[in-house]
C-alpha cells in the first residue's frame, strides 16, 4: 500500500507542470512542481528507511537551547540527505531546515522564492524515548504559499501527502478532516513547552490548558506538532493549537489540513504566519471560530523565526 502512496502527489496536472504564477504581487517563477514532487518523494522514502531503522536503536542525543530541545545524529543525517539531495537538483532554491541549514544568526526569511522547509525528525524527544510519534516533514513553498507537503511517520506507517488544490492523501487514499464544528464534542491537541518561556507565559498557557480541558470533549498531546497536524487532517483529532512551534513544524502540516478541508490560522483568528510561532488548526472554520473565542485571553507572542 505504502509503495503507491506517492502516486497522487506525482500525478501530473493537465499541462500545469510549470508553475508560472502571474497574479498581482507574485513573481513569475519557472518552477517545475511535478519535478519537485518527484524528487522530494524519492528522498523522503530514503530518509524514512533511516528513521525506521534508527527507531529500533538506542538514541544518543545532545541538548540545544534547553533540556527539551534535543538533536540526534539521525536528525542531522536525515537533514543532510534531504537538503543535499534536493540542492543537487534545485541549486537556486532556498532551504530552511531545523538543524541549521539556514543559520539562525541571519534569521530565516520566507520570501517569494522557491523554498524548501524541512524538519528531519519532528518529535525528537519522542524519538529519543522510543515513542513512535516521530516523523519527517518536508514542505515546498512558492510565492509565500505552500505547494507541496509530505509528512511520513515510518514507525506507524503513516504517509501523508498534499499538493495545493489537489487534496490530501493518507497512504494513497484521499482523506478529509472530521468535519466537527462543536468544541464540546472535539478532541483537541495541544503542545506545551515549559523550559523556554517565562513565568507569565507559563501562567497564561496553564490557564488556557485548564480552559480547553473544561470546554473541549478531551485534550491530548502527542509530542509532535507535525503529527498533531496529520491527525487533524486524518480526522483522528478535531483541533490543534500551539504557541511556539517553529516554521518547519507547521509548513507542511498546514497544507495537509487545508487540503483535507480544514482551517489553519493564527490563534487570534488572523491569517496563519508560519514565522510567528503560533498556530491553530481545526477540522472546520466554525470550530476555528469557537477556539479563537476561547483563546482570546490566552495569547502568547514570542520572538519570531525570521528575527535574528
Ligand atoms: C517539537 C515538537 C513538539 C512541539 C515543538 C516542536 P522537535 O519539534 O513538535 O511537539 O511542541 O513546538 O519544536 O524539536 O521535536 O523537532
Amino acid at each position: 500500500m505504502l509503495r503507491f502512496a506517492w502516486q497522487q502527489l506525482l500525478r501530473r496536472g493537465s499541462g500545469s507542470a510549470k508553475c508560472c504564477s502571474t497574479a498581482s504581487g507574485k513573481v513569475n517563477w519557472n518552477v517545475d512542481v511535478d519535478k519537485c514532487a518527484e524528487a522530494s518523494c524519492a528522498l523522503v522514502d530514503q530518509a524514512a528507511e533511516l528513521l525506521k531503522e534508527a527507531n529500533k536503536e538506542i538514541r544518543v542525543f545532545k541538548t540545544k537551547a534547553n533540556n527539551q530541545d534535543l538533536v540526534t545524529v539521525t536528525d542531522r543525517q536525515i537533514e543532510d540527505l534531504l537538503v543535499c539531495g534536493l540542492r543537487r537538483q534545485f541549486p537556486d532554491h532556498v532551504y530552511i531546515g531545523e538543524e541549521g541549514t539556514s543559520g539562525p544568526a541571519t534569521g530565516r526569511q520566507l520570501t517569494n522564492q522557491p523554498t524548501w522547509i524541512i524538519d528531519p525528525i519532528d518529535g525528537t524527544v519522542n524519538f529519543v524515548h522510543g515513542c513512535p510519534y516521530n516523523c519527517i516533514s518536508v514542505a515546498f513553498w512558492l510565492n509565500r504559499q505552500p505547494e507541496l507537503a509530505i509528512c511520513y511517520c515510518p514507525t506507524l506507517q503513516l504517509k501523508l501527502t498534499a499538493r495545493r488544490k489537489r487534496g490530501c492523501y493518507l497512504n494513497g487514499r484521499q482523506i478529509r478532516t472530521s468535519g466537527q464544528r462543536e468544541l464540546r464534542r472535539s478532541l483537541v491537541l495541544h503542545e506545551m513547552h515549559a523550559s523556554n518561556m517565562g513565568d507569565d507565559h507559563r501562567d497564561t498557557l496553564w490557564a488556557m490548558t485548564v480552559n480547553l480541558f473544561c470546554r473541549a470533549q478531551t485534550l491530548r498531546s502527542t509530542g509532535s506538532a507535525v503529527m498533531d497536524l496529520c491527525l487533524v487532517a486524518m480526522g483522528a483529532a478535531d483541533a490543534y493549537v500551539e504557541f511556539l512551534p517553529h516554521c518547519w513544524d507547521v509548513a507542511a502540516g498546514a497544507l495537509l489540513v487545508r487540503e483535507a478541508g480544514g482551517a489553519v490560522m493564527d490563534p487570534a483568528g488572523g491569517e496563519l504566519d508560519i514565522m510567528s510561532r503560533r498556530v491553530l488548526a481545526t477540522a472546520t472554520p466554525e470550530l476555528g471560530c469557537q477556539m479563537v473565542q476561547l483563546l482570546a485571553d490566552s495569547q502568547i507572542y514570542h520572538k519570531r523565526d525570521d528575527q535574528p
